[in-house]
């Protein structure tokens, strides 16, 4: 699938901005810990989503789409416990299955996941916590076994504030007695969101959103948290990445530009960045208003764990610099090979040197519209920067990878006023 946008309309008006993703994918497979029923609501409809919901079938839950953006979920007292090659390997977020099964069912097994081209991505943090909680862990031809031995709560310190085993650990401590701690952890939005979540459904659970968090296991969890006759609701968080591309596509091609639907206190280190580039964004209670009133001033970017810069907005800023006076610098420091996108942005015309985690970008440039390719999710965000303050027609080749993670973006963008569509 193609995405094909001339450049050079400028945005104005309104964009809501839809539930988080990387939320979404998490509670999708937490919901297996709560007994009773789960209602989600403001549940992106993206294809990562639907792919988790392929799992969810897969391990015998009931899935059903209510109203817009509710989802109900629910499973049953038996559930299988190994997750299909094909679907996982879809997803890198079908690791989280890993510790909703381990609380649930004392026991899980799933192929080494997939997900986004984006560097090594191993899984030695998630192993190590799961370990240290009692459940033995093997990985055998490309699969990873996880059982319980002696569940326990236990004390984990992660080298890295990683935001998948900082969440495997969370549910998995839910279902072992004791008090499982986290240190290191990962103080991300998501993460804080899951805490809610669990804690909703019975669980109990403190610290998270700071880096030491605590988890007091249930003994009787073993079978899931909560009565199975209740109902646990739940609302998703507005989806901050998503609310920070469509600033950064202000920045490169609006002039005044309402996002809606955000928790701006989550945008924080988005906000001081695009304040430096020379944007002014005026914060409302729940919505943003992003204005672009004089030329982009180059600047430079350093991607860390939350509350740091997200390093899922590091390649759209990488096309912003291409339209900034000046020269940038970016470090990327959470991904390895998260710089592909700058060969594409070379193609309309970038001056973007390479070396090691470090991105040297020269600016400004007349970017050209041109034949492109989405490498993943956020480089095609990046390419559609590039091509909405681009000359001419842009053809974003593999735009499929653009649906993981943007709810109807041609769309949002159209209403705003750009000239963009998908050709098969
Ligand atoms: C999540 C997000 C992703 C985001 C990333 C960092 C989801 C579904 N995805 O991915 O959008 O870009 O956080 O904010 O929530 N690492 C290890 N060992 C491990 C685990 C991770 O070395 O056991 C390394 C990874 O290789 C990577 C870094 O830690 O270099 C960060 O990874 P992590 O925080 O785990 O990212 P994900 O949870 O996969």
């Amino acid at each position: 699938m193609k995405l094909v946008i001339q450049g050079g309309n400028a945005l104005r008006g309104s964009v809501k901005i839809s539930g988080a993703k990387n939320a979404a994918l998490v509670l999708i497979a937490a919901s297996a810990i709560a007994r009773g029923e789960v209602i989600l609501d403001n549940v992106p409809r993206i294809a990562d989503v639907e792919h988790q919901l392929e799992i969810v079938q897969a391990l015998g839950g009931r899935v059903e789409w209510q109203e817009q953006g509710r989802l109900l979920l629910s499973w049953p007292d038996q559930l299988d416990v190994a997750l299909p090659y094909h679907l996982a390997k879809k997803l890198r977020a079908s690791n989280l299955f890993l510790g909703a099964l381990a609380a649930r069912v004392g026991q899980a097994r799933m192929p080494l996941p997939g997900g986004c081209d984006i560097g090594f991505r191993p899984m030695d943090l998630h192993l190590k916590g799961l370990n240290a909680m009692g459940f033995d862990v093997e990985l055998e031809h490309g699969f990873i076994n996880v059982k319980a031995r002696e569940p326990r709560g236990g004390r984990i310190y992660l080298d890295f504030p990683s935001v998948g085993a900082t969440e495997n650990i969370m549910m998995a401590a839910v279902g072992v007695p004791g008090t499982t701690i986290v240190e290191n952890a990962a103080k991300e939005p998501e993460i804080v969101d899951l805490a809610s979540f669990l804690v909703g459904a019975g669980a109990t659970i403190s610290g998270a959103g700071t880096d030491l968090i605590k988890i007091e296991g249930h003994p009787a969890a073993s079978r899931g948290v909560g009565n199975s006759g209740e109902t646990t609701r739940f609302s998703v968080i507005p989806d901050r990445i998503e609310a920070g591309t469509y600033m950064i596509f202000a920045a490169a091609a609006g002039v005044e530009v309402t996002i809606e639907n955000v928790i701006s206190r989550h945008l924080q280190p988005v906000i001081a960045k695009l304040n430096d580039v020379g944007l002014e964004v005026a914060v409302g209670e729940d919505s943003l208003v992003v204005k672009r009133s004089g030329p982009l001033r180059a600047t430079d970017i350093k991607t860390l764990p939350y509350p740091g810069f997200p390093t899922d907005l590091q390649s759209p800023m990488m096309a912003l610099l291409c339209l900034a006076q000046g020269t940038g610098v970016i470090s990327e420091n959470v991904f390895d090979n998260r710089f592909r996108v700058a060969d594409e942005l070379k193609r309309m015309g970038a001056q973007i040197r390479v070396k090691g985690h470090l991105a040297v970008i020269e600016g400004p440039v007349r970017l050209l519209g041109a034949q492109v390719k989405a490498t993943d999710l956020r480089a095609g965000a990046a390419l559609i920067v590039a091509a909405l303050a681009g000359e001419g027609e842009t053809e974003i080749c593999q735009a499929e990878l653009i649906e993981r993670g943007y709810e109807k973006v041609a769309e949002k963008l159209c209403a705003l006023g750009a000239s963009i569509k998908y050709v098969d």
